[in-house]
């Protein structure tokens, strides 16, 4: 394939809604997620695509209940202390985006202990936003160059403050379940991607609905405020 994304970055939404519609409870819904993820990151290792970003806990999902964040946690834990997790399998580079200290010390240690064990892997990086917000991304930023004594900043000096700092800005972004919405996802860096919101929930979401997005995404025109 030609003309494909750079960077990818997702909003998977519905996993709940998916669960509740087969009378499911809500945390099956993530446990799928985790499956269309998988999907999702074969995929991007098979069409060449170098980065992918998934949307995985936001800083404003501790608004959920105990028993939700507990459940989240524990498939994310299970998963990542898997043998045979896809990122090993297949050497995708795990990153994350976003302020990990805020989660139990194991799941912390697993994250970090994944990112080690992928760093060399060069062809396709994911990254996970993980008690990520775009609002608070920036604001960490400015208060870091405000302790290193900048009065003043410019672009290029947020961008590369920000926790995206050597990963390019996502090209397309896909949000499912048919939400339009950004959810404080990756503000600054998105202010030129194109997006795009296919109406199927996340659990739902494998190899031929990310074709799909690219095909659409490649019939786009970007021109980024100029002219063609
Ligand atoms: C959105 O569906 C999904 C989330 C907020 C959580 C997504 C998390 C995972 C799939 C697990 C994390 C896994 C890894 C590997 C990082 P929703 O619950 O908002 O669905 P709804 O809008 O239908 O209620």
């Amino acid at each position: 394939m030609t003309n494909i994304p750079q960077h990818i970055g997702i909003i998977m939404d519905g996993n709940g809604r998916w669960a509740t519609k087969r009378g499911l409870p809500r945390n099956l819904g993530h446990k799928q997620g985790i499956k269309a993820i998988e999907k999702t990151v074969i995929a991007c290792k098979k069409l060449n695509i170098k980065y992918c970003s998934f949307f995985a806990f936001s800083t404003e999902n501790w608004k959920r209940s105990k028993e939700e964040i507990d459940g989240i946690f524990s498939l994310l834990r299970d998963y990542l202390k898997k043998e045979n997790n896809v990122f090993l399998e297949y050497k995708i580079k795990v990153e994350t985006i976003g302020t990990l200290n805020k989660f139990p010390r194991d799941l912390y240690n697993a994250i970090l202990d994944m990112k080690e064990k992928t760093k060399s892997y060069k062809d396709t990086c994911v990254i996970f936003a993980l008690n990520y917000g775009g609002r608070d991304d920036i604001i960490r930023a400015v208060n870091k160059l405000i302790k290193e004594g900048y009065q003043e900043i410019n672009e290029k000096l947020l961008l590369e403050n920000l926790d995206t700092k050597n990963i390019p800005e996502p090209d397309l972004v896909i949000r499912t379940s048919g939400e339009m919405r950004i959810s404080n996802f990756m503000l600054y860096q998105m202010a030129y991607s194109e997006l795009y919101f296919p109406k199927l929930y996340w659990p739902s979401f494998n190899e031929k609905s990310l074709k799909k997005c690219i095909e659409i995404f490649q019939k786009r025109n970007r021109r980024f405020g100029g002219l063609n």
